[in-house]
């Protein structure tokens, strides 16, 4: 198997009757990291947001297909058991749940039932898995991201990644609020990843995240498209002179979408 492939067509998505995506093309293949970046208020954590089911998203035209089969009809545990994993922009806090709970029902959500995971497996992968990670043993036994630091947060998602093992996943700033370790941290777990199968999506806004995770494609999407897509070397351009000439370039003259609509 040559890993999973997540093609999304003409995406459009509206929210609350307002149309933030306004076709989205993007083709992520099993083995490929790619990176989305773009100014504030583009539409990054809504393709994000769409493409796992949040029910706040309307998708009101085009397509998102994982191997060919329709991700739209399936249902948000559907996605996850499909492949599909999310890293949050802002994790949600799960008061009662340990993390470990968390982490153990949800790999077995995603195995057949009959089949979950032995314990002692489970916290031998957890146990190594938050060693590789740096994070403090503590957190396993706490509610899931209540009274987290932001970068503690960020690290958890990672250690959700490395536990679930997903063959598609969209990781959308995972470097907010990073401290410089803990960005070599969490930049050293996905990497981990990297197999010809797995495929992922890197929302981020800045290239020092692309100095460790080197992105096969970068993508920028400005009003609620994809508007140019590249190398390495387009991230690093943006870093150079930000976005004004990919505007003019493209005749774009205001990037936000709520203004725009
Ligand atoms: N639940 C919502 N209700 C109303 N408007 C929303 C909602 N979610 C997003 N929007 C609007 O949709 C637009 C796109 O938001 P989105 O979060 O996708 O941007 P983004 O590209 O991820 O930005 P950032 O870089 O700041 O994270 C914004 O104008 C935002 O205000
Ligand atoms: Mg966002």
């Amino acid at each position: 198997m040559a890993g999973s492939t997540l093609e999304i067509k003409d995406l459009h998505v509206e929210i609350e009757g307002l149309e933030i995506l306004k076709g989205v093309n993007l083709t992520i293949k099993g083995g490929e990291f790619h990176a989305v970046m773009g100014p504030n208020g583009t539409g990054k954590s809504t393709l994000a947001s769409a493409v796992m089911g949040h029910p706040k998203y309307e998708v009101t035209k085009g397509s998102i297909l994982l191997d060919g089969e329709d991700v739209l009809e399936m249902e948000v545990d559907e996605r996850a058991q499909a492949g599909l994993f999310l890293a949050m922009q802002y994790p949600s806090e799960i008061s009662g749940v340990t993390t470990s709970d968390f982490l153990r029902s949800s790999i077995n959500s995603l195995r057949e039932e009959g089949d979950e995971i032995p314990l002692m497996q489970f916290i031998k992968k957890m146990d190594e898995t938050m060693d590789y990670l740096e994070i403090d043993k503590n957190m396993a036994q706490r509610y899931l991201n209540e009274g987290f630091s932001g970068g503690e947060k960020k690290r958890n998602e990672i250690l959700q990644l490395m536990m679930l093992e997903p063959a598609m996943a969209i990781l959308d700033e995972i470097d907010s609020g990073l401290d410089i370790d803990a960005l070599k941290v969490v930049s050293k777990g996905i990497n981990k990843m990297r197999n010809e199968e797995f495929g992922c999506l890197i929302i981020t806004h800045y290239q020092r995240l692309l100095d460790y995770i080197t992105p096969d494609h970068v993508h920028v999407m400005m009003q609620g498209r994809v508007v140019k897509s590249g190398g390495p070397e387009l991230a690093e351009r943006l870093e150079a002179e930000g976005y004004d000439w990919i505007k003019e370039e493209l005749g774009i003259e205001d990037e936000t979408i709520g203004q725009n609509a």
